[in-house]
């Protein structure tokens, strides 16, 4: 297959909103060592995407400067040294960007299979939820079966995969939201109790369950406090995104006396080394849980590739439940 020079993507015009998300040609993707090109299906829309396209998450200096994290798609070209993909095979990958496109260059390594019984579209929404949930709620933040597990947002893209995963190995899984509607979600995945933020403590709740053995969180500022407070003694706060500020006062005492730990991460900046690593433990751990139903893709809306601007006011009303896809050639 010859692939044309250029290819139509979405690119940030400037730090903005949503309409600041304009079509573009720029030429395809080449190969370096080790890296393959797949033609994109569907492109996943995160978070961190909006982040981006605001100017308040810059793409790490090696990545593309275009948005878009994931994507499922077709092999279509291989770099020297790639041993495992062939053209022509259909993969899922994890992105350092520039999803948001026709073509896109990954690690061959950062690239999975397709789970058995999962569509391109669903499979474009698995790779930056499961690196990040696999990579921060067992790999750093430990859990193990029986556990008590918090997690906030429990309907976004990232909760409602934490609140699968969670459930099938074995934990007690907990959840806040922004609705009673979208707490009965997060019980339907799996949870056993879901708390509406906007009218109950979540701490007290918690707290009459023993507390929480781990929490993950995106919400930060006033949240860390309180988090501290719905830990069980000796209980682990793993931070993956600061959406109400990453800057408080904050009294450590009780991390001291009651053995508490806090830590976090961000997936993107990471070396393509320790991301392979992430993926090689989600093909062996997660690509069960899906092949056998435990773990299902929650599929909130698509929209075309030039409509990514709807697909980012979408994202930030906050009316989503799970996962938002761009279809590029599906
Ligand atoms: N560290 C990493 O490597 C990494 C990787 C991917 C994503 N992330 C972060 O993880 C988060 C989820 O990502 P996503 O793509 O799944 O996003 P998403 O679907 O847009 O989810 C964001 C969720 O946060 C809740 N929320 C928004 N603003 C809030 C606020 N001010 N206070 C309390 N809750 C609020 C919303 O739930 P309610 O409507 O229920 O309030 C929403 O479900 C994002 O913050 C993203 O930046 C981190």
């Amino acid at each position: 297959m010859t692939l044309s020079h250029s290819m139509l993507a979405i690119e940030i015009s400037s730090p903005g909103g949503p309409d600041v998300l304009q079509p573009t040609s720029v030429p395809v993707p080449v190969p370096g060592h080790g890296q393959i090109i797949i033609r994109v299906a569907y492109a996943g829309v995160n978070r961190p995407d909006a982040l981006q396209r605001a100017g308040a998450y810059a793409p790490p200096p090696s990545a593309s400067p275009l948005p878009g994290l994931e994507c499922s798609g077709t092999v279509v070209e291989v770099g020297p040294g790639v041993t495992r993909w062939k053209i022509g095979d259909q993969v899922c990958a994890l992105l350092p960007g520039g999803g948001y496109a026709e073509y896109v260059a990954t690690p061959e390594a950062h690239a999975l299979p397709i789970p058995s019984g999962v569509s391109l579209k669903e499979a474009a929404c698995l790779p930056e939820t499961c690196f990040t949930v696999w990579s921060n709620v067992v790999m750093r933040g430990g859990l193990r079966g029986g556990e008590r597990f918090l997690v906030h947002g429990g309907t976004s893209g990232i909760g409602t995969t934490a609140i699968q995963i969670a459930h099938a190995l074995g934990a007690r899984v907990f959840a806040t939201a922004g609705s009673d509607e979208k707490c009965q979600v997060c019980r339907d995945l799996g949870a056993e109790a879901a708390f509406n933020y906007r009218e109950t403590d979540f701490v007290a709740e918690m707290k009459g369950f023993g507390g929480a053995n781990l929490i993950l969180d995106m919400v930060g500022g006033p949240y860390i406090e309180r988090n501290f407070k719905a830990l069980a003694d000796g209980g682990r706060l793993v931070q993956i995104a600061f959406l109400q500020g990453a800057k408080i006062t904050l009294n450590l005492a009780e991390l001291m006396t009651r053995r508490l730990v806090l830590t976090g991460s961000t997936l993107r900046p990471q070396s393509d080394l320790a991301k392979a690593k992430i993926a090689k433990a989600v093909e062996e751990n997660i690509w069960p849980m899906i092949e056998r139903g435990a773990v299902k893709v929650v599929m909130d809306s698509e929209y075309d590739l030039p409509d990514a601007p709807a697909a980012h006011w979408r994202i930030e009303s906050g009316g989503h439940v799970g996962k938002i896809v761009l279809r590029v050639n599906p």
